[in-house]
């Protein structure tokens, strides 16, 4: 296992070294095809949702300080415009595209004219499905995202020892999003035994992740979902013990429906991921109680290093890791697209509570605001 976050900042400032070092020679060798001749086009979602600002920020420094030139497009979260953008950068002529799809399922004929165009594609975060033209997969493990949640809960409620029953509500992603359905059964099946046994309860009786998925991981569609499960189902006083929230613009609906209409006097354990800053200060306010922190910057900083090894003709493996910090595995059998196995690079996520938020700090992407007690983000959009 490599040590993971400490040297972001080293790697970040080794790259741009070797930036200022290409650019500097770049008049004798652009006719060779020095990087900075080369352009790289991203494709993100939506700005609506907090971390694709931080993705989009930290690929395009990132990326800018290596030497490459960047097409940067985000595509509010409409699937006919993210297609609209991606062949827009066909037609600039890029040199590779990295891709957060908005929908897994509806880039394959796009793609189609990035294959015939010789453009090499990386699904970044979200996996890109029925086509053979995506060369590689960066992501985090999704599944092992929502088992963290899981265990989270169960170690919480102590459901090994603990007679209950308690009780708990899903709320799940996206159904567009192929990550989606991994968070949500890495969570399902690590509570799995303990549903099945009756000390979890589900008085909802919503248990399959269609009826709990959230399009477009809307805040405002978890919010009334929430609401709606709170009046069938607890307006008699049935306790709440959990709202299990796949991700955290999901958790910030759900927070603020148990704000405004549970009425116990308990505060429900909610978990959530991403680490954005409204949930950060939920956590410290006691609104929520966990995120599962994915460190983004880590995961352009593998794109990166992905990408330059296909720019310069070579095959990415296993072997690509080690030169750098980022913990994560290389995985040839995982993620099927329907097409093909793709090849894929899944880096780690790991648990923050009230309790650990000055681990955030010590990756230097957050720093406390200026009473000490709630985090910023040190990037600049956000
Ligand atoms: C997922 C991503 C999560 C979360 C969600 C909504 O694909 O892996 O980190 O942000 O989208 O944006």
């Amino acid at each position: 296992m490599k040590k993971i976050l400490t040297s972001v900042l080293a790697l970040a400032m080794g790259v741009s070294l070797v930036g200022c070092g290409e650019t500097t020679d770049n008049s004798s060798a652009s006719s060779s095809g020095s990087k900075s001749d080369k352009t790289v086009g991203i494709a993100m979602p939506t700005k609506s949702l907090e971390r694709w600002n931080r993705d989009g920020e930290y690929l395009k420094n990132q990326f800018e300080a290596a030497g490459y030139k960047v097409e940067l497009k985000y595509s509010d979260n409409d699937t006919t415009q993210q297609n609209n953008d991606i062949q827009g950068m066909i037609a600039d002529g890029v040199n590779l595209l990295m891709i957060a799809a908005i929908d897994g399922s509806t880039l394959s004929q796009t793609l189609d004219e990035a294959k015939a165009a010789n453009i090499p594609v990386i699904a970044y975060d979200r996996l890109i499905m029925n086509t053979d033209a995506v060369s590689y997969y960066v992501s985090f493990d999704n599944y092992t995202v929502g088992k963290l949640q899981g265990e989270f809960v169960r170690d919480q409620l102590g459901l090994d020892n603990a007679a209950g029953p308690f009780n708990i509500e899903f709320t799940a992603g996206d159904p567009a999003d192929n990550n989606a359905g991994y968070f949500f059964n890495g969570a399902y099946e690590a509570l799995q035994s303990y549903i099945d046994a009756g000390k979890l309860v589900i008085p909802s009786g919503k248990k399959e992740f269609e009826q709990v998925a959230t399009p477009s991981w809307s805040t405002d569609t978890a919010l009334e979902n929430m609401q709606n499960t709170l009046a069938s189902y607890y307006s008699d006083g049935t306790v709440l013990d959990v709202a299990l929230c796949s991700n955290d613009s999901t958790a910030l609906g759900v927070a603020q429906a148990i704000t405004s209409d549970y009425a116990g006097s308990n505060a429900p354990i909610v978990t959530g991921q991403d680490g954005d800053i409204a949930n950060l200060k939920n956590i410290v306010d006691g609104i929520q109680t966990m995120t599962v922190y994915k460190n983004v910057s880590d995961e352009a900083s593998v794109t990166l290093e992905v990408s330059k090894a296909i720019l310069a003709g070579n095959t990415p493996d296993a072997n690509l890791l080690s030169s750098l910090s980022a913990e994560a595995s290389f995985d040839t059998e995982s993620y099927n697209n329907g097409v093909k196995n793709v090849p894929s690079y899944l880096l780690v996520p790991y648990v923050i509570t009230k309790d650990s938020l000055q681990k955030l700090v010590d990756t230097g992407l957050y720093q406390w605001d200026s009473d000490n007690k709630y985090l910023e983000s040190t990037a600049s959009t956000t």
